[in-house]
């Protein structure tokens, strides 16, 4: 009978509320990697899970996975919240593994691809400047959260998927109220069934989609993939829908909490603003520097398919592995000064994008985002300043802030 290393701060990993409040959850996360990297949890409606803290462990569970797979289990949820979702179906590529998991990545892959998104740069500094320029009209004082930066990654990726401007906003609602369904005022109701309705109607919105691109197809990411085949065959109808989803969904908010905590970031550490403003070239530095700063993915899973250890601590085949990227991405033993926002950052090993097999698809994609963004913004910046208290989302999964009062001055 192995023992069981239990620490209480390890149940920050099972209470949203602890993700809005930067302070208490790196005070947990902090004392976790110093005192129990590999912890035990098992709080009142979730299943038991390890937590794992340390970047070098992410590292290697992620490396090893056909040990430690995505299935059944690839996100922390509520049991309720797990036996629903495995009732409706969804399967993503998170969901699953080898060798189904690399046949269907391959189907979006090419999109994603360096050289696609070289192709695609003009078209993204363009729509920086269009965000910018909205943010000068808009001014001397904007929530930047809800005005600028949820609008620009999905007006990106549902372009690629090639949905119409009409429905950008629906998306929208539809994606806020999935990740922020722990926090009151993004949630469409408290209740797990409205949860789930947000699910059904977006299943129902991409099944009308498959049917048109398979009716008609067009020169889109939703076409490539209604019309794509493994092995001779279409992808089934749930398979075509749950792709649609991921990319949706992972396509946006992850990129815009970059974009709202970096700005907050450069506003919060005037320094590094100037630096950078100083020398633009320090701008892909600073690109990585924001994505660790915020890791707007705040966890992955992995289940272990046979008897392990970790760290020592002796994992069971069956049980599950929390891999905290919000903790990875500020571990001591890795980053020189971890709290410290530098934008001349370098080596910066971050994995706020994972790692291995199931690396981030739109990695390239975000990164080009974030850096024509802040490309356009940093130059045009004259002054900016807090207006009020920032606040963060609450979840266990993905998010960053909700709101950014700011007031700023821009060059037109
Ligand atoms: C800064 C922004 C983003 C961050 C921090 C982020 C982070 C992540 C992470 C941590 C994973 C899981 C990796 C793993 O298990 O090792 C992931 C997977 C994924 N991401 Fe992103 N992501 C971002 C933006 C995007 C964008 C713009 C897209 C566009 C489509 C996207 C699409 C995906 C997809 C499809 C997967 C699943 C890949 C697979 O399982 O094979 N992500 N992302």
């Amino acid at each position: 009978m192995s023992t069981r290393i239990i620490d209480q701060a390890a149940n920050v990993f099972a209470d949203p509320s602890a993700y809005a409040d930067e302070a208490k959850l790196h005070a947990a996360l902090a004392h976790l990697r110093a005192n129990a990297p590999v912890s035990w949890v098992d709080v009142p409606g979730y299943r038991p899970f390890w937590a794992i803290t340390k970047h070098a462990d992410v590292m290697e569970i992620e490396r090893a996975n056909t040990l430690f797979t995505n299935s059944p289990r690839p996100v922390l949820a509520t049991m309720e919240g797990d036996d629903q979702q495995a009732a409706i179906g969804v399967k993503t590529l998170i969901h699953m593994d080898d060798p189904e998991h690399r046949a269907v990545r391959a189907i979006g892959a090419d999109w994603f691809r360096p050289k696609a998104m070289r192709a695609l740069k003009i078209r993204i500094d363009e729509l920086a400047r269009r965000y910018v320029d909205q943010m000068v009209a808009a001014g001397p004082e904007c929530d930047f959260v809800q005005e600028v930066a949820v609008n620009y990654p999905l007006y990106v990726i549902m372009s690629m998927l090639g949905m119409p401007e009409s429905d950008f906003p629906l998306m929208l609602k539809y994606t806020q109220e999935l990740f922020g369904s722990d926090d009151a005022e993004m949630q469409r109701s408290a209740s797990l069934e409205e949860s789930m309705a947000v699910l059904l109607e977006m299943f129902a919105y991409f099944n009308d989609m498959t049917a048109s691109r398979r009716a008609t197809p067009t020169e889109d990411l939703a076409s490539a993939i209604a019309n794509a085949t493994i092995d001779g065959e279409p992808l089934s109808d749930i398979d075509t829908v749950s792709y649609y989803l991921i990319i949706a969904t992972a396509g946006h908010d992850t990129t815009s909490a970059v974009i709202s905590g970096g700005l907050h970031a450069l506003i919060e550490n005037p320094d590094q603003r100037e630096r950078l403003r100083a020398n633009m070239d320090l701008m892909s530095l600073a690109t990585e520097e924001m994505i660790r700063w915020v890791t707007p993915v705040k966890e992955f899973m992995r289940t272990a398919r046979a008897d392990t250890t970790i760290r020592g601590v002796p994992i069971a085949e069956g049980e599950s592995v929390l891999l905290s990227y919000a903790s990875s991405n500020r571990d001591e033993d890795v980053f020189g000064d971890p709290f410290r926002f530098d934008v001349g950052r370098s080596p910066n090993k971050h994995n706020a994008f994972g790692y291995g097999v199931h690396f981030c698809l739109g990695a390239a994609l975000a990164r080009m985002e974030v850096n024509s963004f802040f490309s356009e913004l940093v130059p045009r910046l004259e002054s900016i300043e807090l207006t009020g208290d920032p606040e963060h989302i609450a979840t266990i999964f993905v998010g960053g802030l909700k709101h950014l009062p700011i007031r700023y001055s821009l060059t037109g």
